[in-house]
């Protein structure tokens, strides 16, 4: 594995298995996220009194917050199937509308990376949401006509890490939609503390917070350091996880106090190196380091941005004086920002 993949939120193949066990089930299990849970519950409660489907909502955030979980809880809670798809793999209008016809009344249709539903599939499911109902044309030519199939009333669950890209008429479809925020340290914390007693590794309060420290405020991220770190306690150490172990293990994988690896370090070296500061736009910060626009988007800006790392200008990203702190590098600007 790379050092990239280690803080990576993109899910491994391991980490499908080890999330049917470790995935929250029911609003109550669901740790962190306060206003959303809060609200969602709401919205669920309303529904069921008024034993209707719920309305379709939309989640977002980057990666690895929890919003695959969510889809499944809202199933888990109004007691409906799920079916499960992702906006690249509904390619044409017809594999649309042969999911649509195959819905179940109540049913949870959870579309992932939804923003990247194309225009026709996308014409498909404005009245599929609105009306439930199901345009198909029939023959071709002049004498082709539309018919209108009526469908049973689901709810569209979206994931999306960038709202930005959805079409506005998408959008307004979603009777509630809620961002993902990262993680206070201390939901973290019971996160992994969790997911330690259900793989029985001996884990300190000590060693528990620094994974928590610095797993970038998303789950999946400190689920990934505490396998790592376990590793390296059955290696180098009794099993056990306390603050050296943890200490050590982290910067063995080259994970900071901060949580940023590798690719966030060289984003930041690149910013303030190659681009005096900034202001700089991503895609050239992107190609100067030969990465994907898209992974520093996603994955790097948003953590960045949150740690107070970086700014966003209209003229393009900026690294701040906290940045040059971490990166021990002087900061060359006065108070007032302006270089002298
Ligand atoms: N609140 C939570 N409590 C405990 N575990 C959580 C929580 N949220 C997420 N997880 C765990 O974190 C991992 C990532 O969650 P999930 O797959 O839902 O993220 P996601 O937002 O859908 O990510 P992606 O954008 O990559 O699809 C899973 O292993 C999940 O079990
Ligand atoms: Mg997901």
């Amino acid at each position: 594995m790379t050092e990239r993949q280690i803080v990576s939120p993109q899910a491994e193949p391991e980490e499908v298995a080890l999330d049917r066990t470790l995935r929250p089930q029911r609003l109550d299990d669901l740790i962190g996220q306060d206003r959303v849970r809060e609200n969602l519950r709401i919205l669920i409660e309303a529904a069921k009194q008024r034993q209707e489907p719920l309305e379709h909502t939309m989640f977002y955030g980057p990666p690895g917050l929890g919003k695959t979980t969510l889809a499944h809880i809202i199933a888990n809670e109004m007691g409906a199937p799920i079916r499960v798809t992702a906006g690249p793999s509904i390619e044409r209008a017809g594999d649309l509308a042969a999911i649509l016809s195959n819905l179940h009344e109540n049913e949870v249709l959870f579309i992932d990376e939804i923003h990247r539903l194309g225009k026709v599939v996308e014409e498909i499911l404005y009245p599929a949401m609105e009306d439930f109902a199901l345009d198909l044309v029939i023959g071709q030519g002049p004498g082709a006509r539309t018919v209108r199939l009526s469908l049973p009333h689901f709810t569209v669950v979206g994931a999306t890490t960038r709202l930005a890209l959805l079409s506005a008429p998408l959008r307004t479809r979603f009777g509630a939609t809620y961002r993902l925020d990262f993680y206070e340290q201390a939901a973290l914390e019971y996160i992994v503390d969790r997911a330690a007693r259900a793989l029985n590794v001996p884990l300190e309060p000590e060693g528990r917070a620094e994974i928590a420290r610095r797993g970038r405020g998303t789950p999946r991220v400190a689920l990934r350091l505490l396998r790592r770190v376990r590793d390296y306690a059955q290696v180098r150490g009794d099993g056990v996880i306390n603050s050296t172990i943890a200490g050590e293990a982290l910067a063995l994988l080259e994970v900071d106090h901060c949580g940023l690896d590798d690719l966030d370090r060289r984003v930041l070296h690149a910013i303030i190196e190659k681009f005096g500061g900034g202001p700089v736009g991503l895609e050239t910060i992107a190609a100067s380091i030969g990465e994907a626009a898209d992974t520093i988007m996603d994955v790097v800006e948003p953590y960045l941005l949150q740690l107070g790392f970086l700014d966003r200008t209209p003229r393009g990203r900026m690294a701040t004086q906290l940045a040059y702190t971490h990166l021990n590098i002087p900061y060359p600007r006065t108070e007032q920002g302006t270089l002298f």
